[in-house]
């Protein structure tokens, strides 16, 4: 949520700061803007709109040169799509960008306002320049330090103060922030992506600490004890390829194409002579003993990889898993124990509801892991344990290849649950991971069929609504091809259990509306197909989406997405890689941008 960038040194800094936010801009795109701080003053340029208007406005400025700068876009909380409301803000002294939300602003505008200070903006962020203006002693530390006694909410800050040229100063409580060091400067961004064409080092600033960026180089302190802390890096082995189209018309198309790569890197360096072999994550084999139970917290695509986690983790060894929606988790005050294994998954890593659910699973005294993409972030660093998926940056707000991993992830944890509880003979552990590997190596095979899959994407393109239905595994892959279609093309689209839809939804299938049904359960296929003639009698257009053989059903559906036949365990990434084809190609064919819809962000870092 909010793309911010921060750079000083010995170049000029406006490119570096509006490439950084194209690069940022999945984060949130409805306004963008740049403030520059050296010996000549302060100079902002922001507009509503996306980062290529704020490129055009920099351009055109009459001055725009400066060593030292900071840079925002931003997905609106407070106040609307406005130039005054774009970051970054300025008050007297202070200009500043703000990733997160500060909750208290109202109370906290109340009081400056009795001192003369009075907002131009809608926004909390502007508040908090207010605010830090009003403190400010001459000493920005001492300043920042009294801010954050004040603020409550959520933040990641890049603070310029006017008689301070050339420095920036961030803070962060909660909203992420990373920094690196190269020669020719210092910098800060939430998130690696902005960095990498400049180092693939770089360390994450810890809540609650303060990183003052100089010229000559990066300091970094724990914001209650001032203590300086020596950084912990990390190293990023993504290329500056991988957060770039590659000749793909979008984001969200390469990585789909992406997935093969994904899910191998995923996997193979976890499988070692028919067993899963965990060693090389740290991950010990005491994190599975006496679980009796699993729960899963994670938000939209995420979650729905927990949908399929639960289905085969159920299905194969019997332990009892559930599923939760993180936003709801926290106030369901639920029972916790230390044989609960509560799985968070997020591909971020820095998802406000799923980072909260970790916080409570830790202090009930549940173990945790989560199955993260992004190295060195919040929830990886708050888990007992992490799985990372090795995915690659995914840029395009839809997820796509995360989803393949993270089921990819549940299938690994399955296989090291039955190892470890004894659930599986060594031939059913070495028949697991050869099913397991055949089905990844069909997706291959898919990406084969995306010309004829956009002929049927074609065929629905201009649907008001449409309906995905599955049993058993394939409701979480149909709820996930759902949201897909739905999150990029608009379409009214929901998932049911295919069982369900006679209990009240079939009264909204009408002559051609789209029912999109996904088989890959031999158990339920009959019963599926029933659901699904149900459906066709009242006139719908039937897609199936299946690894399996339809002969005798060839009267219940009007276009066929077949894709290899797998193992019934295995049938999630083939079905997958299909819907996430199908709902990209109604979406261009519908004029909408792919990669940047309406309302919403990539990383959702507020509550
Ligand atoms: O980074 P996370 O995996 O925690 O993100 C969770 C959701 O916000 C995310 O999956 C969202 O639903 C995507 N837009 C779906 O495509």
């Amino acid at each position: 949520m909010c793309g911010i960038i921060g750079f000083t040194g010995q170049t000029e800094a406006a490119n570096i700061l509006v490439e950084g936010l194209q690069q940022l801009e999945y984060r949130g795109y409805d306004s963008a803007g740049i403030a520059l701080n050296d010996e000549n003053g302060t100079k902002v340029i922001k507009t509503a709109g996306k980062v290529a208007m704020l490129r055009e406005k920099v351009d055109q400025a009459s001055d725009a040169s400066g060593t030292c700068g900071i840079g925002h876009t931003r997905w609106a909380t407070h106040g609307g799509v406005t130039t005054a409301n774009a970051h970054p803000h300025v008050s007297n002294n202070i200009t500043l960008i703000h990733n997160g939300i500060i909750e208290n602003y109202k109370e906290i505008a109340a009081s400056l306002a009795v001192k003369g200070y009075k907002a131009i903006s809608e926004t909390d962020t502007e508040v908090a320049a207010m605010l830090i203006d009003s403190l400010y002693s001459g000493d920005p530390f001492e300043t920042m330090k009294e801010a954050n006694k004040i603020l409550e909410g959520a933040y990641g800050f890049c603070i310029m103060f006017k008689d301070h040229p050339g420095e920036i100063y961030c803070m962060r409580n909660s909203s992420p922030l990373v920094a690196t060091v190269t020669e020719d400067g210092a910098y800060i961004a939430s998130d690696m992506v902005a960095l990498l064409q400049y180092s693939k080092d770089y360390f994450v600033v810890p809540e609650d600490h303060i990183v003052v960026m100089k010229k000559s180089g990066i300091e970094l302190f724990d914001i209650e004890t001032k203590e300086k802390e020596t950084p912990k890096m990390l190293h990023v082995d993504w290329d500056t390829t991988a957060a770039q189209k590659g000749g793909y018309d979008y984001f969200m198309q390469k990585e789909i194409y992406d997935q093969p790569e994904a899910l191998t890197n995923t996997v193979a360096p976890r499988l070692h002579n028919g067993h899963v072999d965990f060693s090389a994550d740290g991950i010990s084999d005491e994190l599975f003993q006496g679980v009796n139970r699993v729960i899963v917290c994670a938000c939209g695509t995420a979650m729905h990889a927990g949908l399929v986690g639960r289905n085969i983790i159920e299905a194969m060894i019997r332990i009892p898993v559930t599923v939760e929606l993180a936003s709801e988790f926290r106030y369901m005050n639920p029972i916790l124990d230390e044989h609960t294994l509560v799985v968070i998954v997020s591909q971020s890593g820095e998802t406000a509801d799923s980072l909260a659910a970790l916080r409570l699973a830790n202090e009930r005294g549940a173990k945790t892991l989560s199955i993260v993409n992004v190295k060195g972030s919040s929830i990886a660093r708050e888990s007992d344990h992490v799985l990372y998926t090795h995915a690659g940056p995914e840029i395009a707000v839809a997820s796509t290849k995360a989803f393949s991993v993270q089921c990819a992830g549940f299938y690994l944890i399955t296989l090291k649950l039955a190892e470890i509880k004894g659930l599986m003979t060594d031939e059913e552990q070495a028949d697991f991971c050869e099913q397991f590997e055949k089905a990844i190596g069909t997706v291959e095979e898919v990406l084969k069929q995306d010309d004829y899959i956009k002929t049927i994407s074609e065929k629905i393109k201009d649907t008001f609504s449409a309906f995905y239905l599955g049993r058993g595994l394939d409701f979480g892959l149909a709820s996930e091809g759902s949201l897909k279609l739905k999150e990029i093309s608009y379409v009214n689209s929901e998932a049911y259990n295919a069982g369900e839809l006679k209990h009240g939804t079939i009264s909204l299938v009408t002559e051609g509306v789209p029912i999109i049904a996904v088989a890959t359960q031999s158990s339920v296929l009959p019963k599926l197909m029933a659901n699904v003639e149900e459906t066709k009698a009242r006139g719908a257009h039937v897609i199936m989406v299946t690894d399996k053989d339809m002969t005798g059903y060839e009267g219940a559906f009007d276009d066929l997405i077949q894709v290899p036949e797998v193992d019934d365990r295995f049938g999630t990434f083939g079905v997958t890689a299909a819907l996430q084809i199908l709902a990209y190609h109604v979406t261009v064919f519908r004029g909408y941008d792919v990669d940047q819809p309406r309302n919403l962000a990539k990383s959702v870092t507020v509550e």
